[in-house]
């Protein structure tokens, strides 16, 4: 697959389309280590990933029912949600915190570079799964995973901030991805010349 199909067939996988078996360890160093060649400004390398798998795992995803009955009013709280979030501990393989660590130098680099650098690890992470064909996630970034009972769980230091979990399986067999839904570019790009 060339990397012109990679960037257009990738696709966020869900952990309903997920078949519970464990994303070999190779697989996860790789997607860590080209996480790591993201673009960096000043080479701050702001990225930062807590990975949970296991008992690990299910501790993170008994949290993530906490705080869902925790910050949810009574009027919209949905039982349904529960089962799903506790389904997932049969669906996903791993759940990987993705965090970012601010430049801590005397004049440091605005955060939104530190934000965007970290993106881009996690687009590298997705481009890779995308090339395995068997394997694939999504960015999750519900309110809780940013607020303070997640920062608590994740030993988060004052300079780190939680920008969501990446719920990461295998991808169950014969699964029909969802078609990829873009606008046309050429609403979003101005040329000068
Ligand atoms: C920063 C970021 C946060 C996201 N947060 C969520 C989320 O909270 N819930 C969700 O269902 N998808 C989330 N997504 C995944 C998008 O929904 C998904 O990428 C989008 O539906 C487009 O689908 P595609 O990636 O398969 O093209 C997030 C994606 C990004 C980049």
């Amino acid at each position: 697959m060339d990397i012109e199909e990679m960037i257009r067939n990738r696709r966020a996988v869900f952990p309903k389309q997920m078949n519970g078996k464990k994303v070999p360890q190779q697989v996860l160093v790789t997607m860590l280590d080209l996480a790591n060649w993201a673009p960096t400004h000043k080479r701050t390398e702001p990225w930062r990933f807590k990975v949970y798998t296991d008992n690990a795992l299910v501790k993170l995803l008994d949290l993530t029912k906490v705080c869902y009955v925790k910050e949810t009013p009574a009027d919209k709280f949905n039982s349904v949600k529960l089962d799903k979030i506790e389904q997932r501990k049969t669906q996903v393989s791993h759940v990987i915190a993705i965090c970012m660590k601010r430049d801590e130098s005397q004049n440091p680099l605005p955060e939104f570079e530190e934000i965007a650098s970290t993106s881009m690890a996690v687009q590298n992470m997705w481009l890779y799964l995308e090339s395995t064909q068997k394997y694939g996630g999504y960015w999750s970034t519900p309110k809780y995973a940013l607020g303070d009972d997640f920062r608590g769980f994740l030993g988060l230091q004052d300079e780190e901030k939680c920008l969501g979990l990446f719920y990461l399986g295998t991808i169950e067999a014969g699964l029909v991805k969802s078609e990829g839904k873009r606008g046309n570019w050429r609403d979003k790009v101005v040329f000068h010349s």
